[in-house]
């Protein structure tokens, strides 16, 4: 088959198109045939040798993605939930070497779900990775409530867009951080207030929010901490609760930790039932072609793109 290899870090197109061994699924796993890839900013970071690079060198050849939509092409011993011919999709082996970058990969089952049916490959696979991050971080670690006030940062982003929809789903009422051009973006998305970082600090004009996603660090998180009120929740998903930051926050009662997503088809399984009712929607601005795959890294660290970015396989 053929996959992307990264046989040293750099620049887009170190990722070599290559011809490798088509996976074999294990025990307990499915062998997936990939119509789909989205591609995130750890998958650019990686690929410049930081973020997750020393782990993946560890076990060559490097194969980076994690996100896929795809059919079950084959089922390892002691699968159970999917059999040949199911449409899955998930974020396989995160944050393992989930080698997505490839015509065929192999998935614990335990990592996928049923794709839903009426969302196209493109768009299911948009929906892993940033969607799995805004849920795992809004439902498990801040149990978020209806009625709460909920500020998200970057909320045109991959991860943003899906947090602000989860957010109203959830009834919160919903402050996103955003460029003015995309304000009208953030209102589709469900958000109740926009709010134009470049002509505004946000701890100048928001107050008493329950809840704060950070996805640009400790800067960011060290202002937003005056956002919130007394108890709040300060959830950092780049390392924005440092020590001095989470310090800070012990003065003001505030809860503040750092997150990494973690693979998990129970939560996928959650997301697809969102889309099955209409209320999470994957927004895909771009879609490029296997064979375009690097274009897709560069789309990405524009660190501009509204929603998600996406590679097809033929
Ligand atoms: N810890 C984890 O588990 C985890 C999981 C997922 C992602 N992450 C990290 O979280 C970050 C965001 O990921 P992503 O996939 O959402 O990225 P992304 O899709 O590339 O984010 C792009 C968005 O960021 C917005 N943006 C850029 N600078 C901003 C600023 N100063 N204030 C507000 N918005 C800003 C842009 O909006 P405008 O065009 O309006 O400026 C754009 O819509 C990345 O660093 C990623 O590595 C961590």
């Amino acid at each position: 088959m053929k996959a992307y290899v990264l046989n040293e870090p750099g620049q887009p197109n170190n990722l070599q198109l290559q011809e490798v061994d088509k996976p074999v699924p294990d025990k307990g796993e499915v062998l997936v045939k990939v119509r789909a890839i989205s591609i995130n900013p750890v998958d650019t970071k990686t690929r410049e040798g930081k973020a997750l690079y020393k782990q993946l060198e560890a076990d060559p050849p490097v194969i980076l993605g994690w996100d896929i939509s795809g059919e079950v092409e084959a089922v390892g011993e002691g699968v159970n939930y999917f059999n040949v011919g199911d449409e899955v999709f998930g974020m396989v082996n995160f944050p393992g070497h989930g080698k997505a970058y490839a015509e065929y990969v192999t998935a614990p089952e335990s990592h996928l779900a049923h794709k839903p049916e009426h969302i196209p490959h493109h768009e299911a696979a948009a929906a892993t990775l940033a969607a799995l991050t805004a849920w795992q971080v809004l439902v498990h670690e801040a149990s978020i409530q209806p009625g709460q006030r909920v500020l998200i940062h970057a909320a045109a982003g991959g991860v943003g867009h899906f947090a602000t929809q989860i957010a109203r789903y959830f009834k919160a009422f919903v402050i996103g951080t955003a460029s003015a051009k995309n304000h009208e973006f953030l209102r589709t998305m469900g958000a109740d207030e926009q709010i134009d970082y470049h002509a505004y600090k946000v701890e100048d004009v928001v107050m008493d929010a329950d809840i704060v996603l950070d996805s640009l660090g400790e800067e960011n998180a060290q202002r937003s901490l005056a956002t919130l009120k007394n108890g709040g929740k300060l959830i950092s998903i780049l390392g924005g609760a440092t020590e001095a930051v989470q310090a800070e926050a012990k003065k003001r009662n505030i809860e503040a930790k750092n997150y990494l997503v973690h693979s998990s088809g129970e939560d996928q399984a959650k997301l697809a039932d969102l889309m099955r009712e209409g209320k999470l929607r994957p927004h895909v601005s771009h879609v490029f072609s296997f064979e375009d795959l690097p274009k897709a890294h560069q789309q990405v660290e524009t660190h501009r793109t509204n929603g998600k970015v996406v590679v097809t396989v033929a």
